[in-house]
């Protein structure tokens, strides 16, 4: 029970990574608002934590938009009283190679995955800040530390929202707010599953471990540092890769 009584908001909690997350969450005690845009996904997640007898609600929402993300955050205060958590965890792709990406691919990614992670941080830090706790938890990525082929969109998202975890890290640490970043490897979602079996196991290969990751992985490494374990850790860059990278 190491988010006993924490409020915690997961965007794009409906699957994949979110949805595990939201699920660790619950189980670690937490009252879990599963935000995600698909509206059946959310309620799949939601039963699934009242079946463990947890304590969750869903909230369709947009990242990309001020006026929904506002709503989402004062209906949870509303609700539970308070906002301890938020995990920046919704994020897209529309790939590309640099001289064929449109500007339409480049604004979609944009929007969601940084644009979307400064709007629900701003709305949370507002309230954290009146509370004088909070912890923000950004979503990056090891293709936003070291690139990748097709990915100069998401790649820059992935790295800006570091930038984004360090800038808030100095200037919410005095109202007694913490933030950090999260760079998963690959892991097995809906979003990687449509990736060519022979890159997957290329990556496999990578990884001194010899094996992808898995949801569970990333939703520990949120749980480590959305709990009071993590007290001291701020601003900082958590890599949860299989060691591809070294
Ligand atoms: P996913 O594609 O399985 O799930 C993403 C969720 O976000 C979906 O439920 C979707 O409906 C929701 N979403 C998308 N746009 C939204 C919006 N505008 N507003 C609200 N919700 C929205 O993705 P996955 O694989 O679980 O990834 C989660 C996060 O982790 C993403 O930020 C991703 O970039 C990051 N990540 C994933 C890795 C992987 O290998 N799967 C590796 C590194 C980072």
């Amino acid at each position: 029970m190491r988010l006993k009584d924490k409020v915690a908001i997961v965007t794009g909690g409906g699957r994949g990574i979110g949805e595990t997350t939201c699920i660790r969450f619950a189980e670690e005690g937490a009252k879990v608002v599963v935000a995600d845009m698909n509206e059946a996904d959310i309620q799949i997640v939601v039963e699934k934590i009242k079946q463990m007898g947890g304590e969750a609600v869903g909230m369709k929402v947009d990242v990309t938009d001020g006026v929904l993300v506002e709503k989402m955050i004062a209906e949870t205060v509303t609700k539970y009283g308070k906002l301890d958590i938020l995990v920046n965890n919704a994020g897209i792709t529309a790939d590309g190679k640099l001289v064929k990406m449109t500007e339409e691919q480049w604004d979609k990614v944009i929007n969601v995955n940084l644009k979307g992670v400064f709007i629900c941080g701003q709305a949370a830090a507002k309230v954290m800040s009146e509370q004088g706790y909070g912890v923000i938890l950004n979503a990056s990525s090891i293709v936003g530390i070291y690139g990748n082929f097709g990915q100069t969109n998401y790649a820059a998202t992935k790295w800006g929202v570091i930038g984004m975890a360090k800038t808030w890290a100095k200037e919410l640490g005095p109202k007694g707010i913490r933030v950090n970043a999260v760079a998963p490897g690959f892991i097995m979602t809906p979003m990687t599953e449509k990736m060519p079996e022979k890159v997957l196991d290329m990556m496999k290969d990578k990884s001194p471990l010899k094996t992808l990751g898995y949801p569970e992985d990333i939703a520990n490494a949120y749980v480590y540092l959305a709990s009071d374990e993590a007290k001291f850790v701020t601003g900082t860059v958590l890599s949860v890769d299989g060691g591809v990278v070294l």
